[in-house]
């Protein structure tokens, strides 16, 4: 390669291991560019690591501002919240009108919306853009969600098509939709990574606890799901945790690692969000609530010894329930893919974003997290049918669950009957359970509030809503006496339903 060059197209600001690689890729594909930040010792990494590519690192930032061809291009992949705000603080008054600035971090989508209008008002462009695909997949070909300013992401999508990951010849990366679509798109796309994150680390459990398999014989059952219909990336490198032995050991570095896990945000924002919106995505919730479940250790071992022994193995032949296993497994990957998607169906109406949801399907299919085999079906049900309200209504997705619902059942009943912790695989089921409950009980709910709380309800066959008083008289009397009634509650007409 040619000597480095003194002006540059792109830069970045954050030389973690996620910046600095995204811009060694940018590097192999012959753009020139810059990195920079505040650590000597990354600045010092990145020249290490790309030496004989077109990339400089900087430890001051006015430097590192003036090497880059106006109008500039400029990236942040710095951690989410407070930084991003104080970085673009620092940057905007060596900035000329016109410049790009991209947050290519996990930013809540809520900031991003603020941070665009505050920059655009000041004669910038901004745009939020979710990068999925850890280390590697910034290095060799990540999954990218832009969102946002239109105009500005065109000036670098060359750029990012060319780094991106490629699946049938196509890249991993296209225009989300206007404001903060990119990173509402990435936080749904980790919120579907918790799920089955969560779901894998339940099949690990039943395998060890339940059928008492050892490590070698756990990793046996996610290689060959993993070359089957299940394949995907997050199995892959579970198979790989389970060869991995502890430096110098005779045993796998897993059972060393404590059982608390951590977690950044933004499981727990898809699951808030979900909730405003009132689109439920319970497998997702269960798999945000167990993370925060595993770091309560001194509970859960003093509720151990107070409830013990447990766990029971599981009482099954073990060929057939490795057979329902992996239907089971199935069904549950396709519940927590089909309640991200309603999720962004219902974002996607409800904030404008128009999203194309057949083109996310397609972008996350290589690069990203949560990238499986399955992401096929899901792009060709919403190509076929773009405005499907949920995935379990693609005919083609109805026969695949039809045939695994009966292994999810076995699954969770054994491990319900052996004590067994299955709280994804049980959530994922009675969801589709109650999905597919056309006349639910919800109705005593609704009676039980108007009783107690005159919220009144609505009755079948009739227009509007309608109140009851549902105590006898006497014991009405009786309350009357404590209680001051209200004008509203004078004036309603009471009705009792016949049905
Ligand atoms: C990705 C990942 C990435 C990050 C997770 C980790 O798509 O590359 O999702 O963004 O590793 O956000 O999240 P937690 O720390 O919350 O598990």
């Amino acid at each position: 390669m040619s000597a480095t060059p003194t002006t540059f197209s792109f830069g970045m600001i954050g030389l973690g291991t996620m910046g600095r690689n995204l811009l060694l890729n940018l590097a192999d594909h012959d753009f020139a560019v810059a990195g920079y930040d505040k650590d000597a010792s990354k600045v010092s990494l990145l020249a290490e690591e790309g030496a004989g590519k077109p990339v400089q690192g900087f430890s001051t930032l006015p430097e590192f501002v003036d090497s880059l061809h106006t109008p500039r291009s400029i990236m942040m992949l710095v951690p989410a919240g407070k930084i991003v705000d104080s970085v673009i603080e620092e940057l905007r008054p060596l900035l000329a009108p016109g410049d790009i600035i991209i947050d290519g971090g996990n930013s809540h989508f809520t900031d991003t919306d603020r941070r665009a209008a505050a920059l655009e008002a000041a004669g910038f462009h901004f745009f939020g853009m979710g990068v999925s695909g850890g280390e590697e997949g910034a290095r060799f070909g990540p999954s990218m969600m832009p969102g946002g300013d239109k105009e500005a992401y065109q000036v670098v999508q060359p750029m990012f098509e060319a780094i991106a990951a490629r699946v049938e010849g196509e890249p991993c990366v296209t225009y989300i939709g206007p404001g903060a679509a990119g990173h509402f798109v990435k936080m749904v796309h980790n919120g579907i990574e918790y799920g089955l994150m969560q779901l894998i680390a339940e099949t690990y459990g039943l395998l060890k606890n339940g059928l008492g398999l050892d490590n070698a014989a756990i990793g046996q059952v996610f290689t060959q799901w993993n070359n089957g219909r299940l394949q995907s990336f997050l199995l892959d490198i579970t198979k790989d945790i389970f060869a991995f032995q502890a430096p110098n050991t005779d045993h796998l570095l897993l059972d060393d690692i404590k059982d608390e896990a951590r977690s950044k945000g933004t499981g727990k924002w898809t699951s808030q969000v979900a909730m405003d919106l009132e689109l439920p995505v319970p497998t997702i919730d269960t798999a945000v609530a167990l993370r925060d479940l595993s770091k309560y250790k001194v509970l859960r071992e003093q509720l151990a010894t107070l409830y013990g022994p447990a766990p029971t193995p599981l009482a099954v032949e073990h060929a057939a329930f490795l057979t329902s296993l992996e239907q089971a497994f199935f069904f549950n990957m396709v519940i927590t893919y089909a309640q991200g998607m309603q999720l962004l169906a219902k974002a996607s109406k409800e904030y404008s974003y128009g999203l194309q949801l057949a083109e996310i399907a397609k972008i996350w299919r290589g690069g990203c997290i949560i990238r499986s085999s399955f992401l096929n079906d899901i792009f060709n049900a919403f190509q076929q049918a773009p405005q499907l309200e949920h995935l379990l209504l693609d005919e083609r997705v109805r026969d695949l669950v039809t045939q695994a619902v009966p292994g999810a059942r076995t699954v969770v009943a054994a491990a319900v009957a052996a004590g067994l912790a299955v709280p994804a695989y049980a959530t994922s089921l009675s969801y589709f359970d109650t999905l597919r409950t056309a006349r639910m009980p919800s109705n005593l709910i609704q009676a039980q509030r108007d009783y107690f709380g005159a919220h009144t309800y609505e009755l079948i066959g009739h227009e509007g809503v309608f109140h009851t008083q549902w105590t006898p008289a006497h014991e009405d009397a009786a309350n009357k006496q404590d209680t001051q009634e209200g004008p509203e509650n004078k004036s309603e007409q009471p009705v009792i339903p016949n049905k």
